[in-house]
């Protein structure tokens, strides 16, 4: 026989779950929280005659270029517009292979049917990310967005993708390619290099870690004779055999072990990353990763370019340009983003 207080509680729950239906209905069809965007057709991109034919192992070809994305529905729109910057700026579009990581709660069948109704020809394989792994190792950082669990598969990308592939850019999604990325895919790595990014040697490195941390003796002394800088870790080549090799899986997951006993650093996934790999990565260009066009990430100031060449544009930081071009308050460099949109508006329909 229930209790006077269960049918308060089953009460309680039912006004909870008409709110919360009631909520979902009115809410505006907004860019970044609704799961059933519809996106336009993308054009079909060719290969130049001079490219290379593939070996029949599709997914692992040498000689294809690979790309390993994360795939979930708030950044979609930016996926999209980022495989379509991809393709279009490529000279072997065709022998481009990616390598769609979303989360293994999510509806692959769904992000399937999406990239294939806009890109009939692409070339792609999914590979769902149990989160749950990594969920009770995040601790929380200054910005939310950065403890999504998804933002921590690239840690895994070694043991995700297949044994076969050896090399992969791995790219964000809040980011547009206007240059061919076989370059970007194509920087040497040197003899012991697991992976390649632009390095910022100016950036003060000691802001990344705590006092805690710098006054530790043990912990200080992971930089020592290492011409440590700060890297971001959106765009990266990565030579996965040799990540294998030396299971820095592993390695990232023990600094994320420790963090959780004593916070060494603020931010989210970036900072293992950094005690990892901090110097001895192989350079890339700055121009294959002008980061930061998202914002300052407390008062939500746009951003310029960073002088010099521009390959790669990438929306780091807080604001995302399809938000802020929906809100109709959108940063100048936000204009460089909308091309690649490939979001299906109400208006498109009607021309
Ligand atoms: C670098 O950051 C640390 C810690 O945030 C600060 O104490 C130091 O003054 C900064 N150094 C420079 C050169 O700005």
């Amino acid at each position: 026989m229930p209790k006077p207080h269960d049918h308060l509680h089953r009460h309680h729950l039912l006004l909870l779950l008409f709110l919360l239906i009631t909520a979902t209905n009115s809410a505006p069809a907004s860019a970044t929280t609704t799961n059933y965007q519809r996106f336009k057709e993308a054009p079909q991109f060719y290969n130049s005659p001079a490219c290379p034919s593939l070996d029949t192992n599709e997914m692992c070809s040498h000689q294809a270029v690979h790309v390993a994305m994360t795939l979930d529905a708030a950044y979609l729109r930016g996926s999209m517009a980022a495989i379509l910057s991809a393709l279009q700026h490529s000279s072997c579009p065709q022998n481009i292979r990616f390598h769609f990581i979303p989360s293994a709660t999510a509806n692959h069948h769904h992000l399937r049917l999406t990239i294939s109704r806009s890109f009939p020809s692409l070339k792609f394989q999914i590979y769902p990310y149990d989160s749950s792994k990594v969920s009770g190792l995040i601790s929380t950082s200054i910005r939310s967005a950065l403890d999504c669990p998804l933002n921590y598969a690239r840690n895994y990308l070694a043991n995700l993708l297949p044994p076969c592939l050896s090399r992969v850019v791995y790219l964000d999604s809040d980011l547009v390619l206007v240059d061919d990325i076989a370059k970007l895919a194509a920087t040497p790595l040197g003899d012991r290099s697991v992976l390649a990014a632009p390095e910022y040697c100016n950036a003060n490195f000691t802001s990344y870690f705590t006092p805690t941390f710098w006054s530790n003796p043990t912990l200080s002394l992971t930089f020592a004779g290492r011409k440590a800088c700060y890297f971001n870790t959106g765009v990266m080549v990565i030579d996965l055999q040799r990540w294998r090799q030396g299971d820095y899986t592993t390695k990232i997951i023990e600094w994320m072990e420790l963090q959780k006993r004593i916070r060494i650093y603020e931010l989210g996934s970036l900072p293992p990353f950094l005690l990892v790999f901090a110097g001895n990565i192989a350079p890339v260009d700055h121009r294959w990763n002008q980061h930061g066009l998202g914002g300052d990430n407390y008062r939500g100031l746009c951003r310029n370019l960073h002088p010099g060449p521009v390959s790669l544009l990438h929306w780091s930081g807080k604001g995302k340009p399809w938000v802020r071009l929906d809100a109709n308050r959108p940063c100048p460099l936000d204009a460089l983003w909308a091309p690649y949109d490939l979001l299906q508006t109400p208006f498109a329909l009607e021309s």
